[in-house]
C-alpha cells in the first residue's frame, strides 16, 4: 500500500477505536440520565464505528499483522515498553499533580502490564500447540492469569467474582 493511503488507514482505524469506547461512555451517560433511545442511538452508532475500525485495520492487515512467532515477539515488546516506560511517566506525572484516582488507575494497570508480558515471554519459550487451558482476566484492573481466578486480585483486590474467563 502507499504511504499516505497507508498513514490515513492507520489514522482511520485509531480514531474510530477511539469513537467506540468514547460512544459506549455517551450511552452509559444517556442511560443514566434516563433516556433510553440516545442510550440505543449511541450504541448502534459505536456499533459502526466498530465495524469501520475493524473495515480500515484490516486494509492494514498485512503490515500489522505478521506470524505468531512474530506477533508474540511484537505483543512482548509493547507490554514490556508500556511497563518500563509510559505507565512510570504517567504515574510520576500523577503523582505530581497529585491525582489519586490516575495514580491508582496507572500503578494498577503498570502491574498488570507487566504480567502480561511474562505471559507472552513464556508463550515465547514454550510450545503452546498441546493442551490448551482458560486464561482469567481481571474486570477491574486488568490482570491475568492461566491458573484459577484467584480468591483475590493479587493487584487490585477485587473479589473472584470479577473474573472474566476467556475459554476455547
Ligand atoms: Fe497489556
Ligand atoms: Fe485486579
Amino acid at each position: 500500500m502507499k504511504e499516505k493511503t497507508q498513514k490515513n488507514a492507520r489514522a482511520a482505524f485509531i480514531g474510530e477505536a477511539k469513537a467506540y469506547f468514547r460512544l459506549l461512555a455517551f450511552a452509559e451517560k444517556a442511560r443514566e440520565e434516563g433516556i433510553p433511545q440516545i442510550e440505543l442511538l449511541f450504541r448502534a452508532i459505536a456499533e459502526a464505528e466498530r465495524v469501520h475500525a475493524t473495515r480500515n485495520l484490516n486494509l492494514i492487515k498485512d503490515i500489522i499483522v505478521k506470524d505468531t512467532d512474530t506477533n508474540l515477539e511484537s505483543a512482548f515488546e509493547q507490554e514490556k515498553s508500556i511497563s518500563e516506560n509510559e505507565y512510570p511517566d504517567f504515574l510520576k506525572d500523577a503523582e505530581d499533580e497529585g491525582e489519586k484516582a490516575a495514580v491508582f488507575a496507572f500503578s494498577q494497570a503498570r502491574d498488570a502490564e507487566s504480567f502480561h508480558a511474562k505471559l507472552y515471554e513464556r508463550a515465547i519459550f514454550q510450545s503452546m500447540k498441546e493442551d490448551v487451558k482458560a486464561y482469567q482476566v481481571c474486570q477491574v484492573c486488568g490482570y491475568v492469569t492461566d491458573k484459577k481466578a484467584p480468591k483475590k486480585c493479587p493487584i487490585c483486590g477485587a473479589p473472584e467474582e470479577q473474573f472474566k474467563a476467556i475459554s476455547p
